[in-house]
């Protein structure tokens, strides 16, 4: 079996922040438009007044500042509390595709290969734009790549294991070089109007380029030592959106067709599964966590992640063994742990052990044992 490595990454970051205070003065302007509307219901106790959201609970609670988003005055517009884009004509590069291109380039560029050099296109998002034709086909001819390209959705577990799908394709030889690339359009899936979740996403792309040790030209190579994956069905995260809605009459703007979640509940079950999922995985790869130099975490909740690396090490430990860039990006869905990967990897040396892991909706975790080479 052939040694594959991860030998480039890259991200697309959008233009826009928008920061706790802004997000929760949009919120709250929302709140007391709502509470005007529905003052005669709310008065006659038919319905609870809409409550303010707070900046101190948010960073409390998620350890998130702020966001990135492709578009801020939809969002902070109280009368519509969602991003706005613009439709394309179908012969125009799709907005998935398009911030998918740039992340992808990026990532092409690190590894020293061009479009002509991929032979494998994984488009593995949480949401994707369309239902056909697939995503990675379209950005497959964007990027001037050959081969295949398919979409994959395992929620907040997609690029991990997409991973495993190029390090897997690359192995057995179907194919010799794979991108794997994140768009995650999260402001699109999230309830900008619900207090308990409003604070969570934002919008990022990521991509990473997996191919034979053999053929990597780049200096920043990442041997994949193992890669393992599983799922626990679980409702604690959840979105109605699909084909079917319009065949079931239902409302297509119904709180159950964004995302849904029972934050307490994920965090509880969420943190042993993730802590016990990497411990074995290292053991079966005859590794301690203690031998790791860095875990590159889905990105969350602050909580969760420190709490993971706890159970992991055994003591609290700082930002430099599990980097959190949730503050910044906020929940990027499967980028996240790929955004940790990307901006905190270049001050580890030859022989160094990371692990990069995500867990999410589904419930799904993947993880992915590296060293560099
Ligand atoms: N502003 C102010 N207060 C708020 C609030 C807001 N925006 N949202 C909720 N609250 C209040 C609640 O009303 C509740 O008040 P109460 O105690 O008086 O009833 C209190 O804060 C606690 O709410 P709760 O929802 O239990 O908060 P939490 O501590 O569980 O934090 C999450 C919420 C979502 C940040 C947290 O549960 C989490 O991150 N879980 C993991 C989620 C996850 O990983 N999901 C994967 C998604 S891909």
């Amino acid at each position: 079996m052939k040694n594959v490595v991860i030998s480039g990454s890259g991200l697309y970051r959008p233009p826009y922040v928008i920061t706790n205070a802004e997000l929760v003065q949009a919120f709250n302007a929302y709140a007391d438009l709502q509470n005007e509307k529905n003052a005669p219901r709310i008065a006659a106790g038919e319905l609870p007044a809409m409550v303010h959201s707070s900046v101190e609970f948010i960073e409390k609670a998620s350890g998130i500042k702020q966001r990135y988003v492709l578009d801020k005055a939809g969002v902070l517009d109280p009368t519509r509390m969602r991003p706005k884009f613009a439709p394309r004509p179908d012969e125009a590069l799709s907005l998935m595709a398009e911030i998918a291109v740039d992340a992808a380039k990026q990532a092409l560029a690190a590894a020293g290969k061009t479009g002509a050099d991929i032979d494998g296109v994984l488009c593995a998002a949480a949401n994707m734009q369309r239902a056909y034709p697939a995503m990675a086909c379209e950005i497959q001819a964007a990027l001037g790549a050959g081969g295949y390209g398919f979409d994959m959705n395992v929620a907040c577990s997609s690029a991990t294991f997409a991973i495993e799908q190029a390090a897997n394709a690359v192995k057995s030889g179907s194919a010799k070089c794979v991108l794997v690339v994140n768009p995650e359009i999260t402001s699109a899936h999230l309830e900008w109007r619900d207090r308990d979740c409003h604070f969570i996403f934002g919008d990022v792309c990521t991509a990473v380029v997996v191919e034979a040790e053999d053929t990597a030209t780049s200096s920043d190579r990442w041997r994949i030592l193992g890669t393992r994956l599983v799922t626990q069905y679980s409702n604690n995260i959840r979105n109605n959106a699909g084909f079917l809605n319009r065949c079931e009459d239902t409302d297509p703007d119904a709180r159950d067709k964004t995302f849904m979640q029972e934050g307490r509940k994920v965090f509880k079950e969420v943190v042993p599964m993730a802590a016990a999922h990497i411990e074995r995985h290292l053991h079966d790869l005859g590794f301690e966590p203690t031998q790791v130099r860095r875990f590159w975490l889905h990105q969350a909740n602050l909580g969760m992640n420190q709490l993971i690396v706890k159970r992991l090490v055994g003591q609290e430990v700082g930002d430099d063994l599990a980097p959190i860039i949730l503050s910044d990006y906020a929940n990027t869905a499967s980028a996240g742990s790929i955004i940790a990967f990307h901006e905190h990897h270049a001050d580890l040396k030859a022989g160094d052990l990371g692990v990069i892991c995500s867990f999410g909706a589904g419930y799904s975790i993947g993880s992915v044992v590296v060293r560099r080479v």
